[in-house]
């Protein structure tokens, strides 16, 4: 696969920003399909309240491709967010969109959409086939985590290639990230996407862990937070 030449393309992910070119690697569309959508996660009414324009800023030609969703903590509902944000814009925009599940240390995303856990992301990071399984809902597709055990910090240089792959497959590709706050936050790869929503929970995310955030994420990749979890008496 590696010595084609008809498989380099120009890549926006030049060294001092200009163009280089870059092997996109191919994209396997599993024959599996999820068997099912947890809607105690996937709700319509959250999905269908979703503000979306961000992705679409009138100043950019075209849209956000790649945007990571974490959060300073634990559960304050990462996961939560990002598989309503794919389903929004799977299903508003009608665009291919693929779902992955970056979230090594607590993966979810095969729970929530019937999909085996592996092969994934970890796999395709070990150079096996980039293998996307195609949910239930239309245009909606997700890259499980694979076997954890081979997520290792030098694997993870692989991953540019894996998500200008499926840059090249897909119009959105969202990221469900590990907490900010965590070891396994890949810093690096999170400032290369194009763009991060930040999740925080009343009651859960405390002040001073957003300002730790800030600290590792280049402020500009910021594109909003999402408050989760709020009440009426929040308000
Ligand atoms: N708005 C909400 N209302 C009620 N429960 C919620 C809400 N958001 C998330 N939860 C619940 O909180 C728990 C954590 O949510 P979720 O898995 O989305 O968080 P996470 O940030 O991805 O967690 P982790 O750090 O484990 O990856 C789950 O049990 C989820 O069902
Ligand atoms: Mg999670």
């Amino acid at each position: 696969m590696y010595e084609m030449r008809d498989d380099l393309i120009e890549s926006p992910w030049g060294n001092d920003g200009k163009q280089v070119r870059q092997y996109v690697r191919p994209v396997k569309i599993s024959a599996v399909t999820g068997d099912m959508v947890d809607r105690r996660v996937v709700s319509y009414q959250l999905y269908n309240s979703f503000n979306y324009s961000a992705f679409f800023p009138a100043e950019r030609r075209s849209p956000i491709f790649s945007i990571g969703v974490t959060s300073p903590g634990r559960s304050e509902g990462k996961t939560t967010a990002v598989c309503n944000l794919a389903v929004a814009l799977a299903m508003g925009t009608g665009r291919k969109t693929v779902l992955v599940d970056f979230s090594i240390t607590r993966p979810s995303i095969h729970e929530v959409f019937g999909i085996p856990p592996g092969p994934g992301l970890a796999e395709a990071l070990c150079g096996s086939d980039i293998c996307v399984v195609p949910t239930q809902l239309e245009n909606l597709f997700a890259l499980p985590a694979g076997d954890r055990r081979l997520f290792t910090p030098n694997r993870l240089s692989a991953f540019r290639e894996i998500l200008f792959s499926l840059n090249n497959s897909f119009e959105f590709v969202l990221v469900d990230l590990p907490s900010a706050g965590s070891r396994a936050f890949p810093t690096i790869i999170a400032n290369q996407l194009g763009g991060l929503l930040i999740v925080v929970r009343p009651k859960m995310t405390k002040r001073r862990e957003v300002g730790r955030l800030f600290r590792k994420l280049h402020e500009k990749s910021v594109l909003g937070f999402v408050m989760n979890g709020v009440n009426d008496d929040d308000l």
